[in-house]
């Protein structure tokens, strides 16, 4: 083995009732993009945080250019030259302090000697970090008004700041649009091209192979191997990531589809909803499409009453609901599964159980008396029902790896009985296998006859997974089409303001 780079041998990490990694060997080259992959909860995040000295390991040893190293906290990291930007966005960076601020953190934590701060040297400093991303966020804006993939360049700013050698990116385009996809990938070459080697955690199986040269993939907190990228297909590693072949990513469901249960008219509000008029059927699932920053997520807020309606109408059933809170939405028979859902899907801090019954607790009370036993019973269920993947239902969801989080929050309303179901992104950051499980249980949710409305900014999912697509552009429906009768090239020119072609 050449002594150059970085070498991970034999790493095992036990929490608390679950071996999270078994004897992992890994290793990153100078220069290389490496990608590590693995299904929800195989344990990239565990593995990455033990190198950037987040945990630390319970046996196993880590060496630079040979020499070994003791990480026992990020600092230890850090002066090695290792620099992670986690998968969880808002928990790495402090909402009530500046970008400038935000970037400079370690810095004014360790390196400023003098009482003295340099304000304007911080604020240049930081500006040249977000340059060099060609990246124009005003650097003295609150971290706390930014959107998540500005929040997400943020992160990588500081770490082309901190001059990383070793730079590991966990899942960084799961938030960001194609072009701050490629945007990334533009300064991931730059870095690579330094001598930087980054080492590059995602569920989109096609960006590893625009820009990774090897692959490490773990399945269960195992080593499955480490492979040069060019003698694997996506369908090899999906195998070696999943231990099995998957047959097919969208179930076919063949549904007949009812009267129209859910109505949309003339509605504008918040976040530049402008004029739209929308109807789901029951057992159709209805795309909305549309690219990042088109309005779906205001969309989709504003009829579940979480954002303020200026005027317009939503019915379900014919009786006007015009649901002023998400409170009474729910009463009315929607659910809503958040895209952000770490902010506002799920309670991080609770367990599995209290999170997955909170929309329905209801149904577990009688009077004032809550039926413990159904609470397991129904929350046991519900792992089962997504594939959580914890050791019991008891678990604080901050425990769980991010897809895993995902799928408690999506599980949640799965079981509620509402009568429409908006889904915003559902599959960001989870796995493809789990992505499949999860299109099973929409169209089990169809097949009952309910209505499904489903935002994404993945063409391939609204070509595969919906009856009929609104596109949106700019805050308003840009176009009604028929899934069958549309394709990728139509979607993208509705989405980017085109017309209908001649
Ligand atoms: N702090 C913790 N306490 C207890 N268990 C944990 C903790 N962090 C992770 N785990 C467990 O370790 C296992 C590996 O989790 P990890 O976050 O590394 O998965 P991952 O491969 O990054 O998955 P994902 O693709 O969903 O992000 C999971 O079973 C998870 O529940
Ligand atoms: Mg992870």
């Amino acid at each position: 083995m050449d002594s150059k780079g970085l070498m991970m041998k034999g790493i095992s990490m036990i929490f608390p009732g679950v071996k999270a990694l078994d004897g992992i060997d890994f290793s990153a080259k100078k220069g290389e993009v490496h990608a590590l992959i693995g299904a929800n909860g195989a344990g990239k995040s565990t593995l990455m945080k033990i190198l950037s000295g987040v945990y630390v390991k319970t046996s196993g040893e880590i060496f630079i250019n040979g020499q070994k190293l003791d990480i026992q906290n990020p600092m230890d990291a850090k002066k090695n030259g290792i620099v992670i930007v986690y998968q969880e966005v808002d928990t790495a960076l402090i909402p009530y302090l500046t970008v400038a601020e935000n970037i400079m953190m370690d810095y004014l934590i360790t390196e400023q000697k003098s009482l003295f701060i340099d304000w304007r040297k911080i604020q240049g400093e930081a500006k040249e970090a977000m340059n060099k991303l060609g990246l124009d966020i005003d650097v003295n804006r609150l971290v706390s008004n930014l959107t998540l993939s500005e929040k997400q360049m943020v992160l990588i700013g500081r770490a082309v700041f901190h001059k990383a050698e070793y730079l590991i990116l966990d899942e960084p385009t799961a938030p960001l649009s194609v072009e701050e996809t490629d945007k990334l990938f533009e300064i991931i070459e730059k870095v690579k091209k330094r001598g930087v080697s980054v080492i590059f955690i995602s569920h989109r199986l096609d960006e590893i192979f625009k820009i990774c040269e090897r692959i490490t993939v773990l399945r269960d907190g195992k080593l499955v191997g480490d492979y040069d990228i060019k003698t694997e297909t996506i369908d090899t590693i999906v195998e070696k990531m999943l231990g099995r072949k998957l047959e097919s990513t969208f179930p076919k469901h063949d549904i007949k589809v009812g009267g129209k249960i859910f109505e949309v008219r003339h509605i504008s509000g918040d976040g530049g909803i402008n004029d739209v008029n929308m109807h789901v059927n029951a057992g159709e699932i209805v795309g909305i499409s549309g690219l990042v920053g088109a309005g779906k997520t205001e969309l989709m807020k504003l009829l579940f009453g979480a954002s303020k309606r200026y005027e317009g109408e939503v019915a379900i059933h014919g009786n006007m609901i015009a649901p002023k809170t998400p409170a009474a939405a729910v009463r009315k028979g929607l659910a809503l599964v958040p895209e952000e859902r770490r902010r506002e899907g799920i309670i991080v801090q609770e367990s599995i159980e209290t999170n997955a019954t909170l929309p329905t607790l209801k149904k577990y009370c009688n009077g004032a008396f809550m039926n413990r036993s159904l609470i397991k019973k129904s929350s046991c269920e519900t792992i089962e029902l997504v594939g959580i993947k914890a050791p019991n239902e008891k678990v604080p969801v901050s425990k769980l790896s991010g897809g895993n989080q995902q799928k408690v929050a999506i599980g949640k309303w799965i079981i509620s009985d509402a009568e429409v179901f908006m889904f915003d992104e559902p599959t960001k950051g989870v796995d493809i296998g789990s992505k499949a499980e999860i299109y099973k249980l929409i169209g089990g949710l169809v097949a009952k006859e309910k209505g499904v409305i489903y935002a994404t900014c993945e063409f391939s999912e609204i070509l595969g997974l919906t009856d009929r697509v609104y596109v949106m552009y700019n805050g308003t429906i840009a176009a009604e089409l028929i899934t069958k009768n549309t394709n990728e090239e139509e979607l993208l020119r509705y989405s980017t303001g085109g017309g209908r072609d001649e």
